[in-house]
């Protein structure tokens, strides 16, 4: 690729895919790839689903931009659709373009609202590619590291009196921006002890729960939001990749209390595609989608199959050193010491079987986050490949 600005920090592998349909990519000589990452985690539905494709090309003959002056009642729709998985089913709904872009205006709105100048979030947290959520700035952000407290007798009933609770400066924190174990694409999942004290906490303080559901809503993580594997009620959510099926819209989701607020206080923000009728209509059939297939119960039965599959890879080679998961947001961690690339012989191995996993070699990890409409088959394909691939390197 010449003209293409190479900036992703990720090995280009393959330049000639043409086609996907569900879990599958193909390429120009028609060879196929099984997507163990759906795209960049956004292919929940599968690639080309035919109700997005349809809805998309319906929807693209009609008008799929508009502007601040003139509303779609699609907004409308797409809103009350998105509330109808949350549980503040009567609060109000923003559409956007990408998921920093809906991390970046939860804080803006958690600062605004509460006047307070710092937001909490887990120290391993990814939550956006720019802003102030991607800086976190220690003047702007206090970051709890949550792995100090693994080893902790009292992680899952942690105390508010606890020392390293008690060090956050709680009167100074606007909101608390969760997000629930992606971590980033390494999978580590806080204790719920931890996550409900420091909740409760802010909450006391007058600050404000943020969930970036992100990467971990629309069935990732075997439930419709990461936040459920926790006893927790946001304020705020943070939607986007699953959201569009591959199709770049993202969600501002809040109570109704909040939106009244702001619509009161007259909270200014305005981009060029807020509300746009195609990314709402496109929204909106995913969510149908997902319920109409029963998707989401479909990927917590397929992450229990790859997860138990990788346990038993797991027992026969000593070189995996971890495995986590929960739903279909799982990896496995290689062992290994130093700097040695330990991952990527695996992950072209895998490739070169026609599997395309996530390959994070400075954390020597291999990562499977597939569409919820992968087959057994598929899984059994990997797991067979996987065992090869470890095989070979021993
Ligand atoms: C948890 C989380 N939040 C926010 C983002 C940013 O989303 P986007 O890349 O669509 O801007 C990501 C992207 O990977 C993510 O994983």
């Amino acid at each position: 690729m010449d003209h293409v600005l190479d900036c992703s920090g990720y090995e280009i592998v393959k330049t000639d895919i043409v086609r996907a349909q569900g879990a599958y990519l193909f390429d120009a000589a028609g060879d196929r790839y099984v997507d163990f990452e759906s795209g960049v985690w956004c292919t929940a539905l599968g690639h080309n689903h035919p109700a997005v494709r349809d809805a998309m090309q319906t929807q693209l003959g009609r008008v799929s931009h508009l502007g601040y002056r003139v509303e779609s009642a699609l907004a409308e729709d797409a809103a009350v659709a998105v509330q109808s998985t949350l549980p503040f089913s009567n609060g109000k709904c923003l559409f956007l373009a990408s998921g920093s872009e809906a991390v970046e205006l939860t804080v803006q709105i958690a600062r605004g609202l509460t006047g307070k100048p710092l937001l909490l979030s887990l120290s391993d947290s990814y939550l956006a590619a720019y802003g102030s959520a991607a800086r976190r700035d220690l003047s702007e952000w206090c970051l709890f590291d949550w792995r100090e407290c693994a080893g902790c007798a009292h992680a899952e009933e942690c105390s508010p009196e606890c020392p390293r609770v008690l060090a956050v400066p709680f009167d100074h924190v606007g909101g608390f921006a969760f997000e629930p174990g992606n971590a980033g694409g390494t999978v580590h999942l806080p204790p719920s002890g931890v996550i409900r004290t420091l909740a409760n906490r802010v909450r006391e303080r007058g600050g404000l729960i943020v969930v970036d559901e992100v990467t971990t809503g629309f069935g990732r993580t075997g439930l419709w939001y990461g936040f459920q594997h926790y006893d927790l009620t946001p304020d705020l959510v943070a939607l986007g990749k699953g959201l569009g099926n591959g199709y770049p819209v993202s969600c501002v989701a809040m109570t109704r209390a909040i939106g009244e607020r702001l619509e009161s206080e007259r909270f200014h923000y305005a981009q060029s595609h807020q509300d746009d009728p195609l990314g709402c209509v496109i929204a909106k059939t995913v969510i149908d989608t997902l319920r109409r297939e029963r998707l989401v119960e479909r990927g917590a039965r397929m992450g229990e199959l790859l997860l138990d599959g990788l346990r038993s890879v797991a027992r026969t080679h000593a070189a995996v050193a971890d495995l986590r998961g929960r739903g279909l947001m799982t990896v496995l961690e290689v062992a290994g010491a130093g700097t040695k690339d330990v991952v990527t012989p695996l992950f072209r191995k895998l490739l070169d079987r026609g599997f395309l996993v996530g390959c994070k070699p400075a954390a020597r990890l291999l990562r499977f986050y597939p569409p919820l409409v992968i087959s057994e088959d598929d899984v059994d394909g990997l797991l067979d490949a996987l065992d090869d691939a470890l095989k070979d390197e021993a």
